[in-house]
């Protein structure tokens, strides 16, 4: 068990669904369009969650090659997916009639998909939250304990859960939400949990979002959540959708960093996955058939001896991503090991390697790319890389 498994998985799923789908202009649509609460509340009775199917987004995360999914259980509107004692606007109580959780979490076991709860501290029906515990200390007060109850029930009805993913703790601090208490709570009911860093306590890992960036601790864990287009929730109007090629990218380049990405889809309020997003990660799935072993526990490094692409290493092997191909030969340096062979990876095809002091060029290419997006070759070293600092003079 344990937590080693995060570092492992490096590719997730995250799902941004709730009742602000059906208006399909994101998950802050309440709060940037002044929705009074009424009029706002009523779409929870058209929320039918018709056809969805979380089997159906269990096979195609993993077949994305992504080995754990975060779903938001609870956004910033305050509409629970989950069954709460303390909440009557959640999914089971309204148009739905059922909890979407549970049902999230069963599809999951069913394929030893790893399970991660988003849940936002904040939820904009408390006028208690936009006052603060100053202003409204007894208003502060129930919200904080609202709350606590919530996490108690994520933590407590659904079996093992590998994932708490906060949000929404601004503009308050970590007392105020009293974290470590809540926090000290969810570990007693979820010992092998990993919670993210948006309590205001540190806690197991960084979540930069919409950006690449290694946690300077090189020995903490970390995780990029980014989006496909620009939006977290269903936006039908959003056509900014990045390339399998650029996505594949940014799941290398956290790899590479020794992170993880966790990629979103914003399904519609049906609970079908938009197609755009499906073809997506169809095309990352064939990518990472054959090239997943160059991801899946990546180690970080501080390797920059590589002008085609960035490296991941891993077990005395460094996978060079060519991202930019060279054509029939290059060079890669900053390795101190002997390199024992070379190859590319999809097709075994060995290269030749000629080591000369801190060069290591190779040769016996193809003329072009075999991958349209990344073409993987393998570097087997001697033993664990050492890694040389690339700043040096070069006579
Ligand atoms: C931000 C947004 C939120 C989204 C989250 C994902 O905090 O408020 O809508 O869920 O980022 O990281």
């Amino acid at each position: 068990m344990g937590k080693e498994w995060f570092s492992k998985a490096r590719f997730g799923m995250f799902i941004h669904w709730g009742i602000y789908s059906i208006l399909a202009r994101g998950e802050w649509i309440r709060l940037i369009e002044r929705i009074p609460s009424r009029e706002y509340e009523a779409l929870s009775w058209k929320f039918k969650a018709e056809k969805y199917n979380p089997e159906e987004w269990v096979e195609l995360a993993e077949h994305a090659g992504m080995r754990y999914m975060v779903l938001t259980t609870r956004h910033h509107d305050g509409f629970s997916l989950f069954d709460s004692e303390v909440s009557d606007f959640t999914a089971p109580k309204t148009g739905a009639k059922r909890d979407l959780v549970a049902e999230f979490v069963e599809a999951c076991r069913k394929r030893d998909m790893r399970i991660g709860f988003y849940y936002s501290l904040l939820d904009w029906r408390y006028p208690a939250y936009f006052l603060g515990p100053e202003k409204d200390p007894e208003g502060w007060r129930e919200f904080v304990e609202y709350v606590h109850v919530q996490v108690r029930e994520l933590c407590t009805n659904y079996g093992r859960v590998d994932i708490l993913w906060y949000d929404g703790g601004w503009p308050w601090k970590a007392e105020d939400w009293r974290a470590a208490e809540l926090n000290a709570m969810v570990r007693k009911l979820q010992p092998d949990i990993l919670i993210n860093d948006r309590s205001g306590l540190p806690e197991d890992f960084d979540t930069p979002e919409q950006q690449i960036i290694p946690s300077k601790d090189p020995k903490r864990m970390w995780e990029a959540c980014m989006t496909m287009n620009d939006s977290w929730g269903y936006s039908a109007g959003d056509k900014n959708w990045k390339s399998t090629r650029q996505l594949i990218h940014a799941l290398v380049y956290c790899a590479s960093g020794g992170g993880n990405l966790l990629l979103n889809v914003g399904p519609k309020a049906d609970g079908t996955i938009p197609l755009s997003s499906v073809r997506r990660l169809r095309e990352i799935g064939r990518w990472m058939k054959v090239n997943g072993e160059s991801i899946y526990g990546s180690e970080r490094s501080n390797l920059r001896g590589s002008a085609v692409g960035p490296v991941t290493v891993k077990d005395g092997r460094v996978y060079v991503h060519v991202l930019r191909w060279p054509g029939r030969e290059f060079t890669v340096t900053c390795i101190k090991n002997r390199v024992l062979s070379a190859y590319i990876l999809p097709t075994k095809q060995e290269l030749t390697v000629i080591q000369e002091g801190e060069r290591i060029t190779l040769k016996g290419l193809p003329k072009r790319p075999l991958d349209p997006y990344d073409t993987v070759i393998v570097l087997e070293l001697d033993g664990d890389l050492e890694a040389l600092p690339l700043h040096r003079y070069v006579p």
